[in-house]
């Protein structure tokens, strides 16, 4: 979070006159405005082919963030899966950003989301999978970075290319967006095939360097209402959603 400094001088010079004598005073007032310059920043997972992973990294992504920042996840999917996650939670390890859902805002979510800029660290907007959504596309408006899950077979990377398109159009108006695709789901000990690697060139945005693997905990974690940092001997999918977290980080620093 930055925390901005800002100091003004002000100097009154008051020319009294006090029994024919003329005395100079001089105030000098230090003005100490603290700007709590806490300006989120703003991360849309988006891709308009369903299943592939967005609330499921939505989820993941501000388990780990919450544990240094503030996080609020806007669920803007009329499905409110990250809703129904985060109300899954015990009351005793209740989900640990908060989250609200968006859906209603339809085409005005970046204003809704300015609502809340000052008062979070990151944002996270939980897209619907939908190729003409409004919400997307008005989510991409105000997103810093754009994460876009896929899954590593030729064909479902295929039924991802129409992303390619919406990520431009937002950049048209949004010039600072950046984006990442994300390999979701690979098989453990498995290389990506040779096929899957020459479609994903087709794209033009940049592959994360961190794939997630298909694990068991991921599934388990929605049903549970919490993230993989709720359950302790996991390392190796905290270790990829911490890579992917830093990655985030350094990208959005
Ligand atoms: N890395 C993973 N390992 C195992 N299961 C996963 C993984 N990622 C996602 N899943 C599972 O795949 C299914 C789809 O994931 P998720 O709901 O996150 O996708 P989505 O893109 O948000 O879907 P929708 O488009 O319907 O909103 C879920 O059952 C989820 O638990
Ligand atoms: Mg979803």
């Amino acid at each position: 979070m930055a925390v901005a400094t800002v100091k003004f001088r002000l100097t009154i010079s008051l020319i009294a006159i006090n029994f024919n004598k003329i005395i100079n005073i001089n105030i000098n007032i230090n003005i100490n405005i603290i700007n709590n310059n806490m300006k989120a920043k703003i991360i849309s997972l988006s891709n308009q082919k369903g299943g592939v992973g967005k609330t499921t990294l939505s989820m993941q992504i501000a388990g780990a963030l919450s544990r240094s920042n503030k996080v609020l996840i806007a669920d803007i999917d009329p499905q409110g899966s990250a809703v129904t996650w985060s109300s899954s939670a015990s009351d005793e390890s209740p989900f640990p950003a908060h989250v609200i859902g968006l859906n209603a805002a339809k085409g005005k979510v970046h204003n809704e989301i300015r609502k809340y800029v000052d008062d979070y660290d990151f944002i996270i907007i939980d897209c619907p999978p939908s190729i003409n959504s409004t919400e997307t596309q008005s989510a991409l408006l105000i997103s810093d970075l754009a994460l876009i899950p896929i899954l590593p077979s030729p064909p479902d990377i295929w039924a991802s290319v129409g992303i390619v398109q919406i990520i431009e159009n937002a950049k048209t108006v949004n010039e600072n967006l950046q984006a990442r695709l994300v390999l979701n789901q690979k098989q453990a000990n498995r290389t990506l095939a040779t096929e899957s690697l020459a479609i994903l060139e087709n794209f033009q945005i940049p592959l994360a360097k961190t794939t997630l693997t298909q694990r068991e905990i991921y599934r388990q974690c929605a049903a549970f209402g919490g993230t993989v940092f709720d359950f302790g001997k996991r390392e190796a999918a905290i270790q990829e959603i911490e890579s992917l977290c830093q990655e985030i980080e350094d990208l959005l620093r």
